[in-house]
């Protein structure tokens, strides 16, 4: 058993990675300036961009809920472009990973998992992809401050890590989340090729990324990675070669593209994490 602090665990992707870890055995305590929506662990009320209260939080200095935490899972954030103006999505969610990647390193935390997305990748592909399915080898093209944002997470995060030989950050640059009850809408995607294209046609099951959660956590490299989470398939009932060739026809198609396989590449999650995702539209 682990004790793991979480961020953002009361939000669309944290409740599922807050069930997932306690239904593992960990002991989770949630950090969210929102209230939980079912208690599935013990949950602190917390603005990240305090880094008093952050500091206090992950140095165990909360009464009745005090560490020492073995790892943390950083997912609090405005959690997509154009929800909010575009400076206070950047300074909200860069000054809350900063505070919580210093607290760590002043708390000596040595695990630290954190969601960054699949946009710096260079979602919504006004300009084409390099080659497709896309992976982690070219460099972030982010197009929003959002995207700005999570890139400069994964920045900070190399840099921590170069401070510190004995840290591990993982960055998880997860697809669009989805629960069961969003596979509904999934059917009238086929109408249009260009209504998906944003994002390659991907999406990533809840329960698939609280997996992606749990195996970077238990990983045993040190230092910086970044690793894309997508579920296996597309949203898409059309193959995804013949929607590659149809919206971006001058893009290099890379390696043997299945039927409905993901454009967005987990092979490297696959290789360095043993991810495995379990979860589709197509059979639920
Ligand atoms: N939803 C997606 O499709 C998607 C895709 C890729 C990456 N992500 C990333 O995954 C993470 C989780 O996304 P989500 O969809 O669950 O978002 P969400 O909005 O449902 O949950 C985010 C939570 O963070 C909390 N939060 C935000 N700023 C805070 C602050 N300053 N202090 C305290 N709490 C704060 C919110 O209260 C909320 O409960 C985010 O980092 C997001 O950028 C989401």
């Amino acid at each position: 058993m682990a004790r793991i602090l979480v961020t953002g665990g009361s939000g669309k992707l944290g409740r599922a990675v807050l069930r997932d870890l306690v239904a593992h055995g960990n002991s989770v305590l949630n950090l969210d300036q929102a209230p939980p929506q079912e208690a599935i662990c013990p949950s602190v009320k917390i603005d990240l961009s305090d880094f008093g209260e952050v500091a206090a939080a992950v140095m165990g200095g909360i009464d009745e809920r005090g560490g020492p935490f073995d790892a943390v899972v950083h997912l609090a954030a405005i959690p997509a472009p154009g929800l909010a103006a575009n400076a206070r999505t950047f300074t909200n969610n860069v000054s809350a990973t900063y505070n919580i990647f210093e607290a760590c390193r002043l708390a000596g935390i040595k695990n630290v998992v954190f969601a960054s997305s699949e946009t710096v990748l260079g979602l919504p592909f006004d300009t084409p992809p390099p080659y497709a399915p896309v992976d982690e080898e070219y460099f972030p093209r982010p197009e929003s401050a959002y995207s700005l944002g999570k890139l400069v997470d994964e920045t900070m995060a190399a840099q921590f890590c170069r401070w510190d030989p004995e840290l591990r950050m993982v960055g998880l640059r997860f697809s669009n989340v989805m629960y069961p009850e969003d596979y509904a809408a999934f059917p009238k995607f086929d109408s249009d090729p260009n209504a998906r294209k944003w994002n390659l046609w991907g999406y990533i099951d809840a329960r698939d990324g609280a997996q992606a959660v749990r195996r970077a956590i238990l990983a045993d490299f040190k230092g910086f990675e970044a690793f894309i989470i997508a579920n296996a398939d597309s949203v898409m009932s059309r193959s995804s070669a013949s929607l590659l060739a149809e919206v971006f026809p001058g893009v290099e198609q890379k390696g043997n593209i299945s039927t409905n396989s993901t454009l967005l590449s987990v092979e490297k999650a696959k290789r360095m994490l043993g991810y495995s995702p379990q979860y589709s539209w197509r059979h639920q």
